[in-house]
């Protein structure tokens, strides 16, 4: 069977240290926990996608390290088609220190390893994957030039298109726009995007309709706790979120991106698969850990 989805991205291993507050500079702090989880933008998302029901295959990179077989088979036991994650020689494989604290806040440092080797060229050896999916995921914590042939690629082929723009550091390319079906970012990333500060959802609106005006097709807002916006040349819809106590919101965007995809690659209205998504993510902050905390699609029946 083909995959409906094909993400490119990212496989990092998490390292991850729990600690009443995040340190400052050159603080020594004693946390309250450790643990390592697979964990990855682009691997959570692929997780994210078959843990809620569609088919998914995954282009990205490991390093020849003792992490690279952990993240690989973090994805083949969930049934992830893995055929083009590929092990490069004399590589670390990517990793993330992450740095949880009790108000469930986190700060992350990403050293990409084998990710930053993802090559256009990796890609266009999968060709057939992204020939027979219908939906194709990107994220930006592999090499820019990778993730612009991929939206030529993707849209070339009349897939649909969803460019989750984290991490965001500042504008992109003006030529990625009108590649993109949707494009997701978080407040942060919408106003590394746009240049607007982004803290509630009429300046989420602006910053939303100012890339439409570049040429995305749709952008979806997500903010946390208060929920996400879709905004569109059709308008512009809240979606509110269900009301948890956070744990852990690391990967709580992949959840989204994720459980979005899959609702659409299963044949869910557009609303619908914004829905699931958000009731993911929202059980997925409840938990520790990026991959661990992605809920299965038994888990949000009612
Ligand atoms: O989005 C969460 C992810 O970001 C973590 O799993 C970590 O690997 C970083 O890439």
């Amino acid at each position: 069977m083909h995959a409906k989805v094909v993400v490119v991205g990212s496989l990092n291993m998490d390292l991850v240290a729990r600690a009443e507050r995040l340190p400052r500079a050159g603080e020594t702090l004693t946390g309250d926990g450790f643990f390592t989880v697979p964990g990855g933008k682009g691997a959570n998302q692929t997780v994210a996608v078959a843990r809620l029901g569609a088919s998914v295959a995954m282009i990205g990179n490991v390093g020849d390290d003792a992490y690279g077989p952990q993240l690989l088979q973090a994805l083949q036991v969930e049934g992830v088609d893995c055929q083009a994650v590929a092990s490069c020689a004399g590589v670390s494989s990517g990793v993330a220190l992450i740095v949880v604290d009790a108000a469930s806040q986190n700060a992350i440092v990403v050293i990409p390893g084998a990710n930053g080797l993802l090559s256009a060229e990796s890609v266009q050896r999968a060709d057939s994957l992204l020939q027979a999916a219908d939906i194709v995921i990107c994220q930006l914590e592999v090499p820019q030039a990778t993730v612009a042939w991929t939206l030529v690629r993707a849209r070339e082929l009349g897939k649909t298109v969803i460019l989750n723009p984290a991490p965001a550091t500042g504008p992109l390319p003006a030529d990625w726009f009108t590649n993109i079906d949707y494009l997701a970012p978080n407040e942060s990333e919408a106003q590394a995007l746009t240049g607007i500060t982004v803290s509630d959802q009429d300046s989420a609106r602006r910053a939303a309709e100012q890339l439409l005006a570049f040429g995305v097709g749709k952008v979806i807002v997500t903010l946390g706790s208060e929920g996400a916006l879709l905004v569109s040349a059709q308008g512009c819809q809240h979606y509110p979120a269900t009301p948890v106590k956070a744990l852990d919101t690391t990967a709580a965007g992949d959840t989204f991106i994720g459980g979005f995809a899959a609702g659409l690659a299963r044949g869910l209205s557009e609303a619908e698969a914004i829905t699931l998504g958000q009731r993911a993510a929202a059980i997925s902050v409840t938990r520790a850990g990026a991959q661990p905390s992605i809920p299965y699609l038994t888990e949000l029946q009612p």
